[in-house]
């Protein structure tokens, strides 16, 4: 096989609650996410070496070097496997880099996804998730895609039955947030508040509101603990939320740690009217409707 190419979608986080801090720096989370409609491309080539390219949009903003989650992908497969092996991977980006829907992640997944096929390992997935948790707390949910609890650092997942398709409209901001200086001030801020920080708990109304599909109750539950931290860091997102509630979005929430803003619509027609509010408006330079769930990294 000479070329290998494979499909991953983002991820909104429904509910994503921040348990204390860590003494490995993580926090225990209850993380429910789910996978949207707005998808990387990874291509793996035969090669000699691991390279990466990206193409696409906001391709300026990714690493190509060492730092690039999908290379250090690609090399975690080989090394599992216990042999050299080469590829050259190509990036088409339609995700947000630093955008909070596991951008990076997506990649990673993609890459694992690839070489696993590209080199003929014939790795399990169970093998690919264990490879995937210690690159990133998002990259097991970008394999596995659909809805799904996490808990520990986000990498233990359950999947979730959902009763049907949600309809959402992402508004992208100038750009990213990084994810370890959102967790900071999420911090930061507590520490100034003194208050105890609870476990996390899962929403049994989020659940059910999932799995019966009703739009309606899923937009009234979603919540998001580091969204006070995205909006002291980013105070320009707050009027971006607010005019997606005028304009009759069920639910608005900055997405992970931001600084994209995720809206819950009515149905499809919705979600592009509201994209076309939010833009015309000038509340987001650029809104993109999506839908999910839908499937994680896939072979095309
Ligand atoms: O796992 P990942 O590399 O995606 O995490 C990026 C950063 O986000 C971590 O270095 C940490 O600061 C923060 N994080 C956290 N708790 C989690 C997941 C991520 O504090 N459960």
């Amino acid at each position: 096989m000479s070329s290998v190419t494979v499909r991953v979608p983002a991820k909104v986080n429904v509910q994503l609650s921040v348990g204390p801090l860590r003494e490995d720096g993580y926090h225990d989370l209850v993380n429910v996410f789910h996978a949207v409609s707005i998808f990387d491309e990874v291509v793996a080539k035969e090669s000699e070496s691991i390279t990466v390219q990206v193409n696409g949009k906001w391709s300026d903003q990714v690493p190509t070097d060492d730092g690039n989650l999908a290379i250090r992908a690609a090399r975690a497969l080989a090394k599992h496997a216990g042999r050299t092996y080469g590829a050259d991977l190509v990036i088409q980006k339609e995700i947000p880099v630093a955008g909070g829907m596991a951008g990076g992640s997506a990649d990673a997944a993609g890459a694992l996804v690839a070489c696993n096929e590209l080199w003929g390992l014939g790795l399990p997935f169970e093998d690919l998730m264990e490879i995937a948790g210690d690159l990133g707390s998002d990259v097991p949910f970008s394999l596995l895609g659909g809805t799904a609890v996490g808990t520990g650092r986000g990498e233990q997942l359950c999947e979730l039955p959902t009763g049907g398709t949600f309809h959402w409209v992402f508004a992208l901001a100038d750009g990213g947030l990084s994810t370890a200086s959102v967790y900071a001030e999420c911090d930061r801020l507590r520490a100034a508040s003194g208050a105890e920080v609870p476990w996390p708990q899962l929403n049994d109304s989020l659940m059910e509101a999932l799995g019966t599909g009703d739009a309606y109750a899923l937009g009234a539950h979603l919540s998001n603990d580091l969204q006070a931290a995205a909006l002291n860091l980013r105070p320009e997102l707050a009027p971006t939320l607010d005019s997606g509630r005028q304009h009759g979005a069920l639910g608005a929430i900055v997405s992970g740690s931001g600084p994209t803003c995720a809206f819950l619509a009515i149905d499809a027609t919705h979600a592009r009217d509201l994209a076309l509010s939010l833009t015309t408006t000038g509340a987001a330079h650029t809104a993109v409707a999506a839908h999910g769930p839908v499937q994680g990294a896939t072979l095309v």
